[in-house]
């Protein structure tokens, strides 16, 4: 009696399994670039799609609360921080290596627990009118000398900011970046809201330099080609170039494992990839994918790039502990 109730349960369970194909996805990106792209995952697998949008450090957190009752299947986030936090608890799945292969070096996680979807650079936005290229900072660390007093911005609470400084920490160590903070905020560098309003305020005259992400100043310039600000990296693999990712992760609980790596496989495609790069100026992760033609070309990235094990960037709250202590947030 037992073992026939037993294989009616497996035979629904089977049943399951081959009806069921759905996926639930914790997405930190945006619903605008997010909600094509799984309509057109539905419409070629078949398979039904629930997304949770909200913030990539925050949605980690949620799947870390919700432990293994977690309904998330993909987590999808645009910080390598936030996807090293869940690598270290354990929340990460090992992903089958067809699908790590063949990702650059600058873009996989070491342990093989996430891929990267899209790569985008921290870079130094300036005014070509008021700025003197011969004079060019070579690392962000020059940006507390006098020569700079009172001309940068940045944005404090703005999430890539935070990774670039766990980054320096992790790099130059806790001493040095707390030293450099503070002779910023000695040398009255401008705070702003974020990556938007920075460049804005280039445009105004406020600042003549901004750290920033690569693709906001692009959107500026579709719109206007004559937008008057430019970027630059500092020299080749300073910190200040940091390259992050935007990246994917199927969740230790999922219960639909097959549609999650489908979908993770999705997103490495030339359509996907080519989507990224064409809507929101991001690096493709994928080799023989070109890059948006704004964009600086690859091999110029991979030179700017420092070198930086992304998987350490997971200690987002001792970055914040620091930016707290010296009186930033
Ligand atoms: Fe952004």
């Amino acid at each position: 009696m037992h073992s026939r109730i037993a294989s009616l349960i497996l035979l629904h369970a089977l049943v399951g399994v081959v009806v069921a194909q759905s996926l639930t996805i914790y997405s930190g990106r945006g619903e605008a670039l997010v909600q094509p792209l799984v309509e057109q995952f539905t419409a070629e697998t078949g398979i039904e799609v629930s997304i949770r949008y909200g913030g990539t450090a925050e949605l980690a957190v949620l799947i870390l609360e919700e432990g293994r009752a977690s309904p998330a299947d993909v987590y999808w986030g645009q910080d390598a921080g936030a996807l090293g936090a869940l690598s270290q608890a354990g929340r990460l799945m090992q992903l089958p290596t067809d699908l790590t292969a063949g990702l650059p070096g600058i873009y996989t996680s070491r342990g093989g627990l996430w891929i990267a979807t899209s790569g985008r650079a921290r870079v130094l936005a300036y005014s070509p009118e008021r700025v003197d290229l011969d004079r060019w900072p070579a690392s962000i660390f020059d940006l507390a000398g006098a020569a700079y007093a009172g001309r940068v911005g940045w944005a404090p609470t703005n999430g890539s900011f935070q990774a670039n400084v766990t980054a320096m920490r992790m790099v130059h160590g806790e001493d040095a970046t707390e030293t450099w903070l503070r002779d910023m905020l000695a040398n009255d560098v401008q705070a702003y809201r974020n990556n938007t309003t920075l460049v804005e305020a280039i445009a105004a005259g406020e600042i003549d330099f901004a750290l920033t992400n690569n693709y906001y100043l692009l959107r500026f310039l579709v719109n206007d080609p004559g937008f008057p600000v430019a970027q630059a990296f500092f020299d080749d693999g300073d910190i200040g170039n940091l390259v992050n990712v935007a990246g994917a992760g199927i969740v230790d609980t999922s219960r639909n494992l097959e549609a999650a790596q489908r979908f993770l496989a999705y997103l490495l495609e030339t359509d996907s990839q080519s989507y990224f790069t064409d809507e929101v100026y991001e690096y493709p992760v994928v080799p023989g994918v070109t890059p948006n033609e704004r964009l600086v070309s690859y091999a110029a990235l991979l030179g700017a790039s420092p070198d930086v094990d992304l998987d350490v960037l997971e200690d987002l709250e001792g970055t914040l502990e620091l930016l707290r202590e010296v009186g930033l947030l």
